[in-house]
């Protein structure tokens, strides 16, 4: 009898164990709360639509705001998931400080946090259980190395950089200039003579660009190192109209690998695109069903990425944003 019951209690531990998520009231399924930060790209909204396919493909309900690249409005979003008791939150967050305290209040309300994509900036590592998105530094990495070997075999003196980075206060702003400088480091004509700031967005790049350009008239500058493929393509307008052909008299190297960019780099406008992989929507859900079946997460989740240029371009895989 005693075995009998403790072949039982055995029965139901393992299908506990086996549960993908608690559930609330026993006939909802578990609520994820999911906050994105904006919709300034074409990866952007790759990024959601990859998340929220995956959850609803494995049962989950979700909740969803989008802050449009307002802080403030994002921690109130993510405010309101906790007051709505949802079972865990996403956060793909705008700005990489600020955080403590809505993510106290998410950690007193027992509500697990997953971050995505871009950073937070923290002391206190328990406030959340795993980070999931690229090497924003490798990006960087990769980006300098294209440099560097293009111009390994030329004749030049001198390797000026033009540099076009997005968001500051961002962990892909600050990664993606720390790698690339790490790289280009090797070769002591290379220098970024002048950093300009796109916010990540087409129209800011195109004016910042085209600025730099009317009153630098006399400055040429090798190499335009732009961190995201939304500012690339506002730069592109500015060079063209500035008499600049992108990809003949200037390197461009870009991050991302939109499909938009990479028909400019199939026209020989773009040189390198190294890649930002948007889709980490099975990462995701497979990260909180391991939580919610009482796994242990390990604290970062990289992406795997790759780099496109003219030696593989018959061998890029369909682009899906
Ligand atoms: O945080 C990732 C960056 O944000 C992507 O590279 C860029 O396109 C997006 O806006």
């Amino acid at each position: 009898m005693r075995k009998i019951s403790l072949l039982f209690l055995l029965i139901i531990f393992l299908f506990a164990g086996c549960s993908k998520a608690p559930t609330n009231d026993g006939v909802h399924n578990p609520v994820i709360g999911f906050s994105q930060s904006g919709t300034e790209s074409s990866w952007r909204k790759a990024h959601t639509k990859s998340i929220k396919t995956e959850l609803k493909k494995n049962d989950y309900e979700v909740l969803y705001r989008n802050a449009f690249m307002n802080q403030e409005q994002q921690l109130q979003d993510v405010r309101t998931f906790i007051s709505y008791k949802v079972d865990l939150i996403i956060i793909a967050p705008l700005q990489e400080a600020g955080w403590d305290n809505v993510l106290r209040a998410a950690k007193k309300a027992h509500i697990p946090v997953i971050i995505v994509d871009r950073h937070i900036d923290t002391a206190d590592q328990t406030l959340f259980l795993t980070h999931i998105g690229p090497s924003f530094k490798a990006e960087g990495n990769r980006a300098g190395l294209y440099a560097t070997n293009y111009f390994a075999e030329k004749k030049l003196d001198s390797i000026d950089i033009l540099e076009l980075v997005g968001l500051p206060g961002t962990s892909p702003s600050k990664l993606r200039h720390d790698g690339f400088r790490e790289t280009i480091s090797r070769d002591s004509r290379m220098k970024i003579t002048s950093t300009l700031v796109g916010n990540y967005t087409r129209n800011k790049a195109y004016d910042v660009v085209n600025k730099y350009l009317q009153t630098h008239k006399n400055k040429s500058f090798n190499i335009l190192y732009s961190h995201s493929d939304e500012m690339t393509l506002g730069a592109l307008s500015a060079l063209k109209e500035n008499h600049i052909k992108p990809g003949r008299n200037i390197v461009v190297i870009t991050i991302d690998g939109q499909e938009n960019i990479i028909k400019k780099l199939a026209n020989g406008e773009v040189n390198c695109v190294v890649e930002c992989n948007p889709d980490v929507g099975w990462y995701v859900v497979n990260a909180i069903n391991r939580h919610f079946s009482g796994h242990q997460l390990a604290h970062e989740i990289y992406i795997s990425e790759t780099t496109f240029s003219e030696s593989n371009i018959d061998k890029i895989p369909t682009r899906n944003y």
